[in-house]
C-alpha cells in the first residue's frame, strides 16, 4: 500500500505543479470569466470525486471495524505505561484472530503495531479509565513491533515492544 501512496502523491504533486505552471503561463491572456468558472467548476467537482473514490479505494480493507459481543480468538491484554508495554503474553499464531484489550497506567499512549518489515498495520489510541478493543489476524510468522504513537512524554521513542508471531497449527 506506502508505494502506492508514494506513486499518488507524486503523480498528485506532479498535477499541481502543472497547474501552477499552466496558470503562470496562461496569465497574461485573456481569458473569458465564464469560460474559466465553468472550468474551475468542473475540476472542483472532479477533485472531489477522485479524492472520494481514493479515499474509499485505499481504505479496503478497513483496517478495523467496530466489534460487539465476546473477544475473538486469543486474547491479549496490553498496558502502557510511562515509557513501556506490559502485556500477558508476547507470543500468538499466525492465522488465528488476536484481540488485543489495551489501556493505560498512566497518560494517553498511542498502541501501534508493524509488521516484520516496519509498516504499520494498525494503530489504537489508548485512554486512562478506557479499554480499546481492536482485532487482527498476523498471515505470517515473525517478530512485529509494538509502538507508541502518541507523544506521552520524554521518553515516548523508547516505548518499544516487541510481538512474536509463531507459525500457526
Ligand atoms: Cu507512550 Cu508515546
Amino acid at each position: 500500500m506506502q508505494p502506492l501512496v508514494l506513486v499518488v502523491t507524486v503523480l498528485a504533486m506532479a498535477a499541481v505543479f502543472a497547474v501552477f505552471a499552466w496558470a503562470a503561463l496562461a496569465s497574461p491572456r485573456a481569458v473569458d470569466p465564464a469560460r474559466a468558472e465553468r472550468w474551475r467548476a468542473g475540476t472542483i467537482v472532479a477533485l472531489a470525486v477522485g479524492g472520494i473514490v481514493l479515499a474509499l479505494a485505499t481504505l479496503v480493507p478497513w483496517p478495523h471495524t467496530p466489534q460487539a459481543g465476546p473477544p475473538q480468538g486469543i486474547v491479549v491484554n496490553a498496558r502502557g505505561h510511562q515509557w513501556y508495554w506490559e502485556f500477558d503474553r508476547d507470543t500468538v499464531p499466525a492465522g488465528t484472530p488476536v484481540t488485543f484489550l489495551a489501556t493505560t497506567a498512566d497518560v494517553t499512549h498511542g498502541f501501534g503495531v508493524a509488521d516484520p518489515e516496519g509498516r504499520l498495520l494498525f494503530q489504537v489510541q489508548v485512554i486512562p479509565g478506557y479499554v480499546t478493543r481492536v482485532a487482527w489476524t498476523f498471515d505470517r510468522p515473525g517478530t512485529y513491533r509494538i509502538v507508541c504513537l502518541e507523544y506521552c512524554g520524554l521518553a515516548h521513542h523508547e516505548m518499544l515492544a516487541g510481538l512474536s508471531v509463531e507459525p500457526g497449527a
